[in-house]
This record gives structure tokens, C-alpha cells and sequence, in this order.
């Protein structure tokens, strides 16, 4: 559904986005994670028209984005970072207005933005003017317009910036309901919505891809992967003995949570272990678990070391 080949964009001397390649099937929800400046939004920005790339192709549904720029368009929904829209509309006038600008068939306009109004649960400001909304409003609002069409492409830059719990949770189950049948490509600095609802993750830093990667594989990169953690009281010399076991690699204390980790000698499942230790020692602990791994160290690895290292698959 989307193929981006070798793509590069430069600003003067600078290079924004370098050699990017990368595909997006249906029913795949594919999200960017990079630093700030790694060049995210700008790749959305050549992904759905708004930019050139200076080198490099594009194909949105089969089409050339050169060849066919309005149908590729057409085909494609997209949130822009910030979510801008005509801050002196009301909330429905604007989809409205929207709703024809995507050249849906004017007796079927009302009950597309009455669909989305609801999807988005924007019921309560459908009369009021967009620049005087709050800033979650006004992305719901910018997530309203971007699905209004029903595209079966959607480019959301930041979807869930700036919403409250509830909304991310909504906008998350959204997302998810809609990649069925749709590709989806977000970007996105909250680690933890790419478990939520992407299938693939793709690292971008310094303008580069340095990991594609599902978020599972991801995991499996952290060296929390397989750990156990625990809190309780631990003295030193009960942590010392933790750590003197043939399976156990190394040991943290986190003093002010309380939390001991476990990590593993390579490879190795050390739960069971761990907790007979516990039991053993009638340690009294809240919360054993085995962690999946931490996406946020992996993230940080990863884009540290940028530039160094070739891409991880
Ligand atoms: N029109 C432009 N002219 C010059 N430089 C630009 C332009 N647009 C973007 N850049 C630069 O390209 C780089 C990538 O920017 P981009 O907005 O794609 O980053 P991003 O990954 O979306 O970051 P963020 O997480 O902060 O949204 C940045 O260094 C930015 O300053
Ligand atoms: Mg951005």
C-alpha cells in the first residue's frame, strides 16, 4: 500500500531525511519513533504530497505519487503535526467544508460528519469555533477531518499528542478498529502506544532508519527482556546472595521505589528461580513479575548510538 524507495529530502545543505526505505502493507499499522528533528514528520510530508522528496520514489496504493498527486491524495487521510485547521469555523461547519473538498456526494456529506462527530466525540463543540478549543479538542478535531473520507491510507503525525487518558485510550481502539482495512503510519514519542497499536515499529534518527522492527523484537533487544522485578526491602547482604546465583547475571536496586530487578544470564528464565528464592527467605514482595523489556532503553540504545550502527532487523 505504501512503498518508500531510497528516499532523501534536503533543505539547502541539510539532509532531513537520508536514504529511507521502507513498505507498509494493508491492515498494518506501522509507527515512526525518532528524537526530536529525526525527520518523522518530514517523511510524512513526502509520504501524502506536501513535500518533494529531493530523491528517492513513492508509491501510495500502486500509484506513483509524481505520476498521480491527486489520486494518490484522494486515497490518502492525514493528521498534520499540530493538527491545523480553520481556527474561525465552527467544529461542523469545518467538516463539512471538508467533507466536500474530499468529494463526498452531497446527500451523503451529513451522515459522514455526523459518523465522524460521534467516532471522535466531538458532539458537544459541533457549534463552536475551532480557535477556541482546547488543544485536545482540536486534534480530535484534526483526526475527524483526516477520516472524514474514509481513505484507505492514513498519515497521523502525533495522534494522540496533547489528549487526555481517556482520549488516548479512545483514539488508540480508533486506530486499531480502523487498520483492518486500512494502512496505517503514525508517529509517535509515547513508547507505550506502540505496543498499544502498532504491528511494526520503524526507528528513525538523524534522518535514518536504525531499526524496523516489530515491538515484540524490540523488547527482545532490552536487557529487561526476561528480567524479574519485585518490590519489597531488600539488606545488601540478601541482594548480594540474589546475585551470587549461577542464573543471574546482575542485579539493580532502585532504593527510592524500592524495586529490585533481576536480570538474567543470557537466555535463561529465571522466574521460578527467583521466587523459591523469595519464598525460601520469606521475603515479603509486592508485584514479582517477568518484564517483557523496556522499549524506552532500547529507544534510547539505539538512537545514542545513531550513525554508528547499522540497521537492526
Ligand atoms: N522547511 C524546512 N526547512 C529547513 N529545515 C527543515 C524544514 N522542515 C524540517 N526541517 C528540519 O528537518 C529536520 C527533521 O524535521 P522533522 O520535522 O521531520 O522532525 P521530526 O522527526 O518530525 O521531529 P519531532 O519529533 O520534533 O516532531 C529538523 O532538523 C528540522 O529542523
Ligand atoms: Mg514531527
Amino acid at each position: 500500500m505504501i512503498e518508500c524507495l531510497n528516499l532523501s529530502k534536503r533543505f539547502g545543505q541539510f539532509t532531513a531525511v537520508n536514504d529511507l526505505t521502507f513498505t507498509a502493507n494493508k491492515g498494518q499499522v506501522l509507527g515512526f519513533l525518532g528524537p526530536n528533528g529525526a525527520g518523522k514528520s518530514t517523511t510524512m510530508k513526502m509520504i501524502t504530497g506536501f513535500l518533494e522528496p529531493s530523491e528517492g520514489r513513492i508509491k501510495v496504493c500502486g500509484m506513483n505519487i509524481e505520476d498521480e498527486p491527486i489520486a494518490v491524495k484522494q486515497k490518502i487521510g492525514y493528521l498534520p503535526e499540530g493538527a491545523p485547521s480553520y481556527g474561525e469555523m465552527e467544529v461542523g461547519q469545518f467538516l463539512h467544508f471538508i467533507a466536500a473538498l474530499r468529494d463526498i456526494e452531497s446527500h451523503l456529506i451529513k451522515p459522514a460528519v455526523e459518523s465522524v462527530i460521534s467516532r471522535v466525540n466531538l458532539e458537544n463543540v459541533y457549534f463552536q469555533k475551532i480557535e477556541t478549543l482546547s488543544k485536545g479538542f482540536k486534534r480530535r478535531v484534526g483526526i475527524a477531518q483526516a477520516i472524514i473520507h474514509d481513505p484507505e491510507v492514513l498519515i497521523m503525525d502525533e495522534p494522540t499528542d496533547g489528549l487526555d487518558p481517556n482520549q488516548k485510550h479512545q483514539v488508540r481502539e480508533l486506530i486499531t478498529d480502523m487498520s483492518k482495512d486500512k494502512t496505517i503510519v503514525l508517529s509517535t514519542h509515547i513508547l507505550e502506544e506502540v505496543h498499544a497499536v502498532c504491528d511494526r515499529a520503524i526507528i528513525i534518527a538523524g534522518g535514518e532508519v536504525v531499526a524496523d522492527n516489530t515491538p515484540a523484537e524490540m523488547e527482545n533487544m532490552s536487557r529487561y527482556h526476561h528480567a524479574v522485578s519485585f518490590v519489597s526491602d531488600l539488606n545488601v547482604d540478601l541482594l548480594n546472595k540474589i546475585k551470587s546465583m549461577d542464573c543471574v547475571l546482575d542485579v539493580d536496586y532502585d532504593s527510592r521505589l524500592k524495586e529490585t530487578t533481576v536480570f538474567p544470564t543470557q537466555g535463561l528464565f529465571i522466574f521460578d528461580e527467583v521466587s523459591q528464592f523469595l519464598k525460601k527467605e520469606s521475603i515479603q514482595v509486592k508485584s514479582l513479575k517477568m518484564e517483557a523489556g523496556r522499549l524506552d532503553e532500547v529507544f534510547r540504545n539505539i538512537t545514542h548510538t545513531a550513525g554508528e550502527r547499522e540497521v537492526v532487523k
